[in-house]
């Protein structure tokens, strides 16, 4: 069963998705929501999985993250913006650049507890923690994830992989030999 704070957030960040202005919307539930970080921390660390789909519809995806400190999830796009809100630990987003022939490395951004960062529709990253614990964040898609065609891209040429989970999963790295994080 889904934590109560957790639905409570599900419902508000629907009419957000639906408003006329989402991307500010969802940033102001989300920004009030760290209000309460470590209600919201304990409630995706009572989430059966470290990644866990809360709610999809036309309008918006929500999804619960716990990422770890030693695994690198691969290189990914998600077709639409994203907002996310760190309660616990910190999330790194590793953005890149697509050129013809690689991925280029740009930067990597560290989204500590209590902050709240957007994505827009194109950047490519993937994703890890850092610190000493598991990183609790609500991803919040501006549109209906799963049923985005979208790709996963090889970490050396770039070249793109079909997104599934099987493909996902089977393309993560452990932090300590990733590039990025020399
Ligand atoms: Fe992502």
């Amino acid at each position: 069963m889904t934590p109560f704070i957790l639905d409570e957030l599900v419902e508000r960040a629907r009419v957000a998705a639906a408003s006329e202005n989402p991307k500010s919307a969802l940033c102001a539930l989300l920004q009030e929501s760290l209000a309460n970080s470590d209600a919201m921390a304990d409630a995706i660390a009572a989430m059966d999985d470290d990644e866990v789909m809360m709610l999809e519809d036309e309008t918006c995806s929500i999804w619960t993250c716990r990422f770890d400190t030693e695994v690198v999830f691969p290189p990914h796009e998600h077709c639409m913006p994203v907002h996310i809100a760190v309660y616990r630990g910190a999330e790194v987003e590793v953005l890149y650049h697509r050129d013809p022939d690689r991925l280029r490395h740009v930067k990597n951004c560290v989204v500590a507890a209590g902050e709240v960062v957007s994505l827009g529709p194109d950047p490519i990253h993937a994703v890890t923690a850092e610190g000493e614990e598991q990183s609790h964040a609500i991803h919040i898609y501006e549109g209906p994830l799963a049923k985005v065609k979208r790709s996963l891209f090889d970490w050396a040429s770039g070249g793109q992989i079909e997104f599934t989970m099987e493909n996902f999963h089977a393309n993560m790295r452990k932090k300590s030999e990733t590039e990025e994080f020399r």
